[in-house]
């Protein structure tokens, strides 16, 4: 009789299990199409600097999108590459800097168009202290090994700012995204609230099939994908959504473009230049 009613009381604790699985939604929400201003509206302002943050809150874009190193004294600075030698007239790695030597930089190096401005590295606390609610973050963990522990600091800082969770719109304040798979699977170890993107890299001209081992691998820990636009049609968009990951399409920076990647749904648009709906280049 005890036996029975163990097996009894595991079939039933397995059944809710399934029960949850199958319920489980993706935290991305899956009928809307984001813009999201890749480095900020980084093709009117230099790339991740405040400006290009504000330019993009002002042409509403729904996120900005920024890539995220430690210092050397543990501050989390935003600047795309691991070294500074792009972005600004300084040699050598962030790592090496503390905060206020790189505060010292100018952060719009390469930035043609600048005006009379000293553009400087911002924070992410900076970023939170002037933008807050009022926009939305995609925020990037690069493969690198130099930001050791960089995923505890952000969680962190995401939590001290209030930033894990849903804003007053419905739209989740954080994403984090990544081509690492070790760091969105830490992050995930770290916070289950935080919904994670699995940027896809590519090497041929066409869209890399994912195999079903690795959609199942995403699945674990993932809500959706960000893919190059060029490898997306609606058979690919299709499948990814049967799977349960949403799709989003990169370097978009025409209006064309991104009224296709609409048509054929994806769920948004990393874009340079967040105004691309708005000009009515496409009509
Ligand atoms: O385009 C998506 C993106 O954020 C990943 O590439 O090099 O711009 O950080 P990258
Ligand atoms: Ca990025």
């Amino acid at each position: 009789m005890r036996k029975i009613i163990i097996g009894i009381l595991m079939l039933s604790l397995f059944l809710t299990g399934c029960g949850n699985t199958e319920m489980a939604s993706n935290p991305l929400p899956e009928d809307a199409f984001w813009t999201i201003a890749h480095r900020g509206a980084s093709a009117y302002a230099p790339e991740n600097t405040l400006a290009s943050y504000d330019l993009a809150e002002e042409m509403e874009a729904d996120y900005i999108e920024l890539d995220i190193h430690l210092t050397k004294d543990g501050e989390i600075v935003i600047m795309h590459d691991e070294d500074v030698e792009r972005t600004t007239e300084g040699t050598g790695y962030i790592a090496d800097y503390t905060l206020s030597e790189l505060k010292e930089l100018s952060a719009d190096f390469q930035f043609e168009d600048k005006e009379e401005t000293i553009y400087r590295v911002p924070t992410l606390a900076e970023v939170f202290d002037q933008f807050g609610d009022e926009i939305h973050y995609f925020i990037e963990l690069k493969d690198s090994d130099k930001d050791e522990g960089i995923e505890e600091a952000l969680i962190d800082l995401l939590e001290q700012y209030d930033m894990i969770g849903t804003a007053k719109d419905g739209k989740p304040r954080t994403v984090v995204h990544s081509f690492s798979e070790k760091r969105l699977q830490r992050v995930h170890e770290l916070n289950q609230k935080i919904p994670l993107v699995k940027l896809i890299s590519f090497k041929d001209e066409k869209f890399p099939e994912l195999t079903q081992h690795e959609v199942d691998d995403i699945l674990k820990y993932g809500a959706g994908i960000a893919i190059n636009y060029e490898f997306l049609d609606r058979t690919v968009i299709k499948q990814m959504h049967e799977e349960g990951l949403l799709v989003y399409a990169t370097a978009v920076q025409d209006a064309e473009a991104a009224l296709h990647m609409k048509e054929i749904g994806a769920n948004g648009i990393y874009t340079n230049r967040p105004d691309l709906l708005e000009n009515g280049e496409a009509e």
